[in-house]
Order: C-alpha cells, then sequence, then structure tokens
C-alpha cells in the first residue's frame, strides 16, 4: 500500500477513456472503438457483476411484432406523458426512434432474447405502455445484455480495468484531459490522460436505506465527479422507487422483484386479501405506472393494510409452474435461496425499494456532451429522459442508444482535437483530494454512511413534506461538516475505508442535491410526492444544481425546448385524450 504516497503515479493515454463497465459505459467504448480510437474502460465493480446484471425484465422498443400498432412515436408519447411532461422531448424522441435497431444489434451479438415462433423478437407488457413493447430474456435481460457487449468489447480487444477507482476528472478552463484513478486493491494512483471521457457511472440510489442496488453500487460517485468538473444536475429530486422490493431477510430488504412479475399477471393484495390496485388505478391495475404502484403499496402498508412484515402481498401462484419457470426463473431461485418460499404456491411479500435516479447530468440530446468541453455522459448518470416517472425497460434502451451516441461523440470530438491541454495544478490538486482524505480522525465513513441512508429513507422517501426535507438537509449537512474528521486505516483496511470515504462524500453531496431540489419542487408530481402540497402544476419546469467556487450547492430552473413536429404532436394529442378519457393520465 505504499503507492498511495502522492509524489508516485504511473500515466496512461487514451484517446477517448470510459468510466464505469456497465451497459452504457460498454456500448460507448464499443462505439468509440470502431471510430478506430484507443479506447480504455475503468469500472470498480468486477466486469461481470456490474450493476446492468440487476436489470431484469426487459428493454423497450416499438418494434409493433406483438402488437402490430405500435410505433416510435406510440413509444415516444408513453415516455413523455407518463414522466409528467417533463422530460426532454428531443432525448425521448431519439431514444424511441433508434431502440429498435439497438437492440436488434445487440441480439445480433449474442444477446439471446426471447423469439416469436417466427423469429422476431417476443415483446412482453411492462407498466403503463399502451402496446406489449417490453424484449427480454426471461427475467434476466441485464445480464444477457452485458454477457452480449462483454463479447463484443473482448473481439474488439477494448481493455477493461475493473479495479479502477476514479477519484476526479482533470478539468482545465472547462476542459477535461483525464483522470485520476487508484487501484481498488493496490492503492496505486494513475494519471490517465484522454482526449474525451465518458461518463457511465450510474445514479444514487443506494444512499436510501431500502434499495435494490448493492453495498458501493450506485453511491453518486459519478454526479459528483461531474459536479466538481462544472457540471450541473438536473431533475435531482425524481427519485424512482420501485413498488416490488423483497421485504425479508433484513440483509435483502430492497432487493428488486421485476416488474415482469406483474407483466406476466402477478396480483397484489393487501391482508384483507383486497386487489387493491382497483382502488388506485381501475384500468392498468398491477400494471399502472411504476409512481402509482408504489404509492399504492405505501399507502396500503401505513394504513395498516399490510403484512406484519410491513409488504404487501405479491401473488403469482395462479399460474402455471412451467410458466413461471420459463418467464421468471431468477425470481422463483431467488425467494427459494433467501426465504425457502416457493412463488408457484405462496405469495411473495413486497414494499417499494429505491430503485432509478430518474434525474442526473445535464446533458445535450444529440451528443451527450455536458458543457465541459471533452466530457459526455450516458446512461442513469445522465438526466433528462425520464422526466418524473421512468417507465420499465426504458433504462435498457437508454443505455444502448445514448451509449452509443455518447461513445460516437467522444470518438468525433477526439478526432477533432489539435492541442492536448495539461495541468500539473489540477494534477496536483487531485492527488490532494485523495490525500486529504488519508487521516486518523474520528468518524468511522461506514458508520456516517448508514446514518445518510437512514435520513434519505426517513425524511426523503416516497412521501415527503418540507419539515421532514429540511430535518433531513439539516442532518445531511451535519454529515458533511464529519467528513474532515474521518479515520482512514490504510494498513489495516487497505483501501477499503478511502473508498467508503469517497463514496461517502460524493453521496452527502448528492443527497443535498436531491433534497433542496426536493424542497424546491412544492408540488406532487410522479415520484415526487409531497403531503404539504399534493396537487400538480401545470408547469413543466426542471430544478437544475450546480457546484459554486465555495464548494457550495446552488439551484437554478430550467424549461425544456418543446420542439416537436406535427405528426408526433398529432400522436401525443391522442395519446393524452384517450390515457385521460380512461383515468389513466393525471393532469
Ligand atoms: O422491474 C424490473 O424488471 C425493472 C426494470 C427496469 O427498471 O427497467
Amino acid at each position: 500500500m505504499t503507492k498511495l504516497n502522492s509524489k508516485s503515479h504511473t500515466t496512461d493515454i487514451s484517446n477517448v477513456l470510459v468510466i464505469g463497465s456497465g451497459g452504457a459505459g460498454l456500448r460507448a467504448a464499443i462505439e468509440a472503438k470502431l471510430c478506430g480510437l484507443r479506447v480504455s474502460i475503468f469500472g470498480k465493480r468486477p466486469k461481470r457483476d456490474v450493476h446492468t446484471i440487476l436489470a431484469a425484465g426487459g428493454v423497450n422498443a416499438a418494434f409493433g411484432n406483438v402488437d402490430a400498432d405500435d410505433s416510435w412515436k406510440q413509444h415516444f408519447a408513453d415516455t413523455y406523458l407518463e414522466g409528467y411532461s417533463i422530460g426532454d422531448p428531443s432525448i425521448i424522441e431519439i431514444m424511441a426512434k433508434e431502440a429498435p435497431e439497438l437492440v436488434t444489434e445487440i441480439d445480433s451479438w449474442g444477446a439471446n432474447l426471447e423469439k416469436l415462433k417466427d423469429g422476431r423478437f417476443d415483446q412482453r407488457f411492462f407498466g403503463a405502455h399502451t402496446f406489449r413493447r417490453t424484449c427480454y430474456s426471461g427475467d434476466y435481460t441485464g445480464r444477457s445484455l452485458i454477457n452480449a457487449l462483454l463479447n463484443k468489447t473482448k473481439e474488439l480487444k477494448i481493455p477493461i480495468f475493473d479495479s479502477q477507482y476514479v477519484t476526479d476528472l482533470l478539468v482545465s478552463e472547462k476542459v477535461c484531459f483525464g483522470v485520476m484513478s487508484f487501484n481498488i486493491h493496490t492503492g496505486e494512483r494513475t494519471v490517465h490522460f484522454a482526449d474525451a471521457v465518458v461518463l457511465a457511472t450510474g445514479g444514487h440510489t443506494r444512499l436510501w436505506r431500502k434499495s435494490s442496488s448493492r453495498k458501493g453500487e450506485n453511491t453518486a460517485d459519478g454526479y459528483y465527479l461531474a459536479l466538481k468538473a462544472g457540471c450541473k444536475l438536473i431533475d435531482m429530486e425524481m427519485v424512482q422507487f420501485h413498488p416490488t422490493g423483497m421485504v425479508k431477510p433484513e440483509e435483502y430488504a430492497g432487493t428488486l422483484v421485476t416488474e415482469a412479475v406483474r407483466g406476466e399477471g402477478g396480483r397484489l393484495l393487501n391482508s384483507h386479501g383486497e386487489r387493491f390496485m382497483s382502488k388506485y388505478d381501475p384500468e392498468r391495475m398491477e400494471l399502472s405506472t411504476r409512481d402509482r404502484v408504489a404509492i399504492a403499496n405505501y399507502r396500503e402498508i401505513m394504513e395498516g393494510r399490510g403484512t406484519k412484515n410491513g409488504g404487501v402481498y405479491l401473488d403469482i401462484s395462479h399460474l402455471e409452474k412451467s410458466l413461471i419457470l420459463k418467464k421468471l426463473p431468477r425470481i422463483y431461485r431467488e425467494f427459494l435461496n433467501t426465504q425457502m418460499l416457493d412463488i408457484t404456491k405462496e405469495p411473495m411479500e413486497v414494499s417499494p425499494t429505491a430503485h432509478y435516479s430518474m434525474g442526473g447530468v445535464f446533458v445535450t440530446p444529440e451528443e451527450h456532451s455536458t458543457g465541459i468541453s471533452g466530457l459526455f455522459a450516458a446512461g442513469e448518470v445522465a438526466g433528462g429522459l425520464h422526466g418524473a416517472n421512468r417507465l420499465g425497460g426504458n433504462s435498457l434502451a437508454e443505455i444502448l442508444v445514448f451509449g452509443k451516441r455518447s461513445g460516437r461523440s467522444a470518438a468525433f470530438y477526439s478526432m477533432k482535437q489539435e492541442l492536448h491541454s495539461r495541468s500539473q495544478l489540477v494534477i496536483r490538486n487531485a492527488h490532494e483530494n485523495i490525500d486529504r482524505f488519508i487521516n486518523s480522525g474520528k468518524e468511522n465513513p461506514m458508520f456516517l454512511f448508514h446514518s445518510l441512508r437512514n435520513v434519505m429513507w426517513n425524511y426523503c422517501g416516497v412521501v415527503r413534506n418540507e419539515t421532514d426535507l429540511l430535518r433531513g438537509l439539516n442532518e445531511v449537512r451535519s454529515l458533511k461538516g464529519l467528513i474532515r474528521d474521518l479515520d482512514i486505516r490504510i494498513a489495516s483496511e487497505g483501501c477499503d475505508d478511502l473508498i467508503q470515504a469517497l463514496d461517502l462524500e460524493a453521496s452527502i453531496f448528492s443527497a443535498e442535491a436531491t433534497l433542496i431540489s426536493a424542497l424546491e419542487r412544492r408540488e406532487s408530481k410522479g415520484a415526487h410526492q409531497r403531503s404539504d402540497y399534493s396537487q400538480m402544476n401545470s408547469d413543466t419546469i426542471n430544478y437544475l444544481v450546480f457546484l459554486e467556487n465555495n464548494n457550495e450547492l446552488r439551484l437554478s430552473s430550467y424549461k425544456h425546448s418543446q420542439l416537436l413536429d406535427e405528426d408526433i404532436m398529432q400522436t401525443l394529442s391522442q395519446t393524452k385524450e384517450v390515457k385521460s378519457l380512461k383515468g389513466k393520465l393525471i393532469e
């Protein structure tokens, strides 16, 4: 561990460096490599165990294979309207148009998506889609996509360094020229020069006590890297609570129970045996939008109609066992492994879990550039697509479409570079940024992270109010003050404490960004529900958060431009009419 000495680092050079080895990162790297460039991928998790493998139920693309009337315009309309019209229409349009090509491509790389008898992709129902448009491999679609992407990166000989923790983007005069990282096993530091960097680091939902992310995943590191580099974050208050996380045992609480269970016919029941979705969305029942199903589950539990373990029931036992084993093999196993529960015979217990960050780095629609030259962002770390509610299956579509686009943008940017800016001062600061943590103080980062997760769950959860949000903000700011006095034991713990400390700092800043945005949005819209402002505003404002020179977070407002061609406007208004008539849309 002597290499944690700040005087020592190795250097390396890429045209395009991708941070994050999940689906968006791999797809970006593949595209940059196909442009003929030198590309590297840095990740902090083993490459076959990235967060994308947990994305279970499917990837959306409007092929119209099962429901012939589907179209990219309908996919656009569903995504935009069910996101409560605050998603960026240009980003949504690109995703809806390009998803079919990207899904076809990844299947040809070995994703092995389920097919109909005639060889076209099968498509299943996912919540709030007008048609069946979710392509899938059982309930392990994310894993299938990662396997296919890894095959491709291997074929293209793209190096994946999956033990690198990136501590800083190297930015001088608003130009990104590389990253500082260290090896999580040896502590060895690398200054990696790059013409362009793609951030694909995921979101921040591990900050909530119940989360579908595992330890060390989605700890907001990408948001903090972006903030420090001078980027803005958008829609940080929009955190998706998936309605169905596991309730027990304690160490598995929050683990995702895929929406595919409901897509295949699963029913939600309260402790009185009532199929309660009939009260909340009688038309769509369990396949309503995620925000509505999550709130319904939350209310049933809070109003005393939950199970004694604090959940509601999700029952699929009325279906044929053979169908369950074919379509939901991993969920079947998960409940056997963790509870010895046979879901073909007995209901599961589920409750809401923090699942997806709909906000993130503010990017341009076409290139996914960030406002810092040479820095691009894609996947969950980027904001703008989902608005106030993400449709299930859109995240896997997003990582393919914008992974590719950001990789291409980074490659084109690199090819245009004539001068390579570098700054020794910025590199020295990045070293100091690591050194300042190596300290024997009084506070344990693990303990502070645990406190932070409780704060976010208790004060910024499924339903919020001003008093709780302010309390949360105060507590988060007190935690921020304690970061200066962390106890980091390199000799006995290697880099583990240091990683915890860096994750903690990123998490605290991102928690603060979430809380200030949540306080500012004085209405209930989609995933952002306020008991003190239960009505929804008709305006379509977004909030941006950025870091000022004095290290304080600031907030501003923003509106996406709504330039839509007539054709789309027509689909949009027809869909709005149909959904409103059937009570599907809250206006
Ligand atoms: O429920 C699920 O399978 C999750 C899918 C998604 O978040 O897109």
